[in-house]
């Protein structure tokens, strides 16, 4: 099972509302499978006392959460103000253009995927990303494609 049931129950005692607890518990899945199950779904459904569907709805609008399994590079770009004034979009049209895969697509190998975040609180970085995790930046599209490819140029 995806959630430690020890951690569960710690996570659990932390709020005085079990329904409280849905994002970190959803956040113990994540981090224990590397994206949320569907079983992950029905067991914090059940821990927290809402209907899956209302799991399933706070997934889809929060993007930090993974519903697939990960590919093995992830590039995030932020597309917030300070990232998109400095060429995040431009970036994001290049890899489009270059791989064919769009924000929140996975190449069809599986080998990357790319998506956009919301400010990283890397903005005198900017344009800033997430790859596998680690924040870099500024950003460029050469950049982009060679960590994408593997090539190069991920953070240190
Ligand atoms: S706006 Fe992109 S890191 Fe803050």
């Amino acid at each position: 099972m995806a959630l430690d049931p020890a951690e569960t129950r710690a996570i659990l005692d932390l709020y005085p509302s079990p329904r409280s607890a849905m994002l970190p518990l959803l956040w113990l899945g994540q981090n224990s499978d590397g994206w949320i199950k569907p079983e992950t779904v029905t067991a914090v459904a059940q821990l927290v006392g809402v209907e899956e569907s209302e799991v399933v709805s706070v997934l889809s609008f929060y993007t930090m959460y993974r519903t697939q399994p990960p590919a093995q590079r992830r590039l995030q770009v932020c597309r917030s103000l300070a990232c998109a004034m400095r060429g995040a979009g431009e970036i994001l049209e290049r890899i489009r253009e270059e791989t064919g895969v769009g924000p929140g697509e996975t190449a069809p190998d599986g080998a990357f995927s790319v998506e956009v975040v919301e400010c990283i609180a890397a903005c005198d970085h900017a344009p800033a990303c997430l790859f596998n995790e680690r924040m870099t930046g500024p950003l460029t599209p050469n950049r982009a494609l060679g960590m994408l490819r593997g090539e190069g140029g991920e953070p240190e």
